[in-house]
């Protein structure tokens, strides 16, 4: 997997890469810290994070596997709602459309109320996924944007108005 990552002036680099891999393809020398798997913390921030850009080219998902795997770039203010973006693995993807070695990705928010999202759609291992999240001017209301980065053609997107502070 190969990350980039860039943030607006007024925000400070601080975004959570998340990847939890089944058990089965866990090196055996690796320690367990959380439910989640290894995770990348680039905050929290003492600013505002009003955009933010990811791209991820994620390599060709597993065959087979025994659980999920997914890899984001997640963002809140610690005690609000999760902007999460996710590439998927399931046992099977074609809820997506993706055949066997693609990902599905969609993008969500996570909060009190669950978990809502966006349409999901297939991506391929050399696919340059990009994904945006952006602060809109009523000061409230995230959009997350995902689009293929080399052909522009749109992924998945999901609007919601989880605040505007998000630091982390
Ligand atoms: C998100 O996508 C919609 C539809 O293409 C577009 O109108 C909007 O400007 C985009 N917003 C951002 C922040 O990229
Ligand atoms: C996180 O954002 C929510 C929604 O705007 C807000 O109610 C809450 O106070 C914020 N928490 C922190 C720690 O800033």
């Amino acid at each position: 997997m190969h990350v980039l990552s860039t943030l607006a002036p007024l925000a400070l680099p601080v975004m959570a890469l998340g990847a939890v891999l089944p058990a089965a393809l866990q090196s055996s020398t690796k320690v367990k810290r959380d439910g989640w798997g290894g995770a990348v913390s680039l905050g929290p921030t003492t600013s505002d994070i009003i955009h933010a850009v990811t791209t991820i080219i994620p390599g060709t998902a597993p065959s087979t596997q025994n659980g999920e795997l997914f890899l984001w770039p997640g963002m809140s203010n610690s005690t609000g709602d999760l902007i999460q973006t996710t590439l998927e693995s399931w046992p099977s993807n074609a809820w997506c459309g993706a055949t066997t070695g693609q990902w599905c990705v969609r993008a969500s928010i996570f909060g009190s109320f669950g978990q809502l999202d966006g349409t999901g759609s297939p991506v391929s291992g050399d696919d340059h996924v990009q994904i945006v999240y952006n602060l809109e001017s009523d000061g409230e209301t995230w959009v997350q944007n995902v689009t293929n980065a080399k052909t522009g053609a749109a992924l998945s997107s999901y609007s919601y108005p989880a605040g505007p502070y998000m630091t982390g």
